[in-house]
């Protein structure tokens, strides 16, 4: 039996606690509910050790193993945060607040890992200390990096850290992951062009800043096309473009661009910025204008160190009997990154079967992934931290 028996007992009340979850959706780091929940819950299991208000409004759990002479610690991250979607998903327990829907699974996320902490608490099969990470605001508010801020790796002496995130499109029962880059890095920037408004009908006594702001946008396409190794993944795209002008007589004076750039190497996200401001900087100056650009770093790369994905493959095979270990990159960006870049450790996905995919209103977390994400929690702990 590939899943631990134990969660084929707790997979009701699991399941009770993750769609109690679904029916109380919160935002960012305003997880009263949420949090009390969770609180609850691990104060129940008797749990050595529950620090609240880490990063603002995250909860550190620690258990400790039946033995300590490894003295290894590793930490495990759920993330707990909703998304202002209003659900159309159709589920018997759906959410219950209009305009918000745990539309990314972050519900499944966190009734997994409290399964985990039942079964670890319960068994305490292992040598060492595991510590659970329930994190805010996954979703846009940096939550991993406000834990990390405020000290979670060197107060808990994490040493090694390990997510999971379910994928809609992957079946039930499988988990799939790479080493190395697995999430893409997710800047934003803003180019503000300024030039010399005027009669649209003069514009030789005018810097035109619609001409200009287009020969930036044009040109930025360039950083990705030859500027970039053509074997590595670098997305630019400019997402708004604003000028000044409301009359089509008018040239503008001011423009505005909006745009995100996403990369998989730490290299081509340094070289995007620096091209990004060289180009827009330089081709205002030739026209005679100015561009201001504004760099606004989000998430970095999600990578996955070598040892610890092959643990994680490890404690997944265990589980799932196989498990895709070279599953391609993908761009969207997640800020588990930020506690990958304090410690080693491992990302991996989750099958979730065939539903609509991660922030779309019909989204649906499929609960019989349920016990394969507690089990692998508990195959890792046990796995790396055996009891003799
Ligand atoms: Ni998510």
């Amino acid at each position: 039996m590939p899943v631990k028996n134990r969660f084929a007992d707790l997979h009701a009340d699991i399941t009770g606690w993750r769609r109690h979850l679904h029916q109380h959706p919160e935002l960012m780091y305003d997880l009263d509910l949420t949090t009390a929940f969770v609180h609850d819950r691990l104060r129940q299991m008797g749990i050595d050790e529950i620090a609240t208000g880490v990063g603002r409004s995250g909860i550190v759990a620690v258990i400790r193993g039946r033995q300590d002479t490894s003295g290894r610690v590793i930490g495990l991250r759920a993330d707990m945060d909703a998304l202002p979607i209003h659900e159309a998903s159709g589920v018997e327990y759906a959410s219950t607040v209009p305009g918000k829907m745990h539309a990314c699974g972050h519900d499944g996320h966190t009734a997994i890992l409290l399964g985990a902490a039942q079964y670890l608490a319960d068994t305490r099969n292992f040598d060492g200390t595991a510590v659970l990470i329930f994190q805010p605001a996954e979703e846009g508010g940096a939550g991993a990096k406000a834990m990390c801020n405020d000290g979670l790796m060197d107060r808990w002496g994490i040493q090694e850290v390990y997510g999971l995130h379910n994928m809609p499109g992957l079946p039930v029962g499988e988990f799939a992951i790479r080493p190395g880059a697995l999430l893409a890095s997710s800047d934003e920037f803003e180019i503000v062009v300024t030039g010399r408004g005027g009669h649209a009908a003069a514009p030789h006594e005018a810097v035109d800043t619609t001409l200009v702001a287009s020969q930036i946008v044009v040109s930025l396409q360039s950083i990705v096309a030859r500027n970039i190794d053509p074997v590595h993944r670098v997305v630019l795209t400019v997402g708004t473009f604003e000028t000044d002008s409301s009359a089509s007589n008018v040239i503008a004076h001011r423009a505005r661009l909006q745009g995100t750039v996403r990369t998989l190497d730490p290299e081509n996200r340094k070289l995007a910025e620096a091209r990004v401001r060289r180009v827009a900087e330089d081709i205002a100056s030739a026209y005679g204008a100015t561009a201001e650009v504004t760099w606004e770093p989000g998430y970095p790369v999600t990578i996955n160190s070598d040892a610890e994905t092959t643990h994680a493959i490890d404690a997944a095979r265990a589980v799932a009997g196989q498990v895709t270990v070279d599953t391609p990159p993908i761009m969207p960006s997640e800020d588990f990154a930020y506690m990958l870049e304090e410690r080693p450790g491992a990302y991996i996905f989750l099958g979730n079967g065939d539903t609509a995919m991660c922030h779309h209103p019909a989204y649906r977390f499929d609960d019989d992934a349920i016990p394969l994400g507690c089990s692998f929690f508990a195959e890792l702990i046990e796995r790396r931290m055996p009891a003799t």
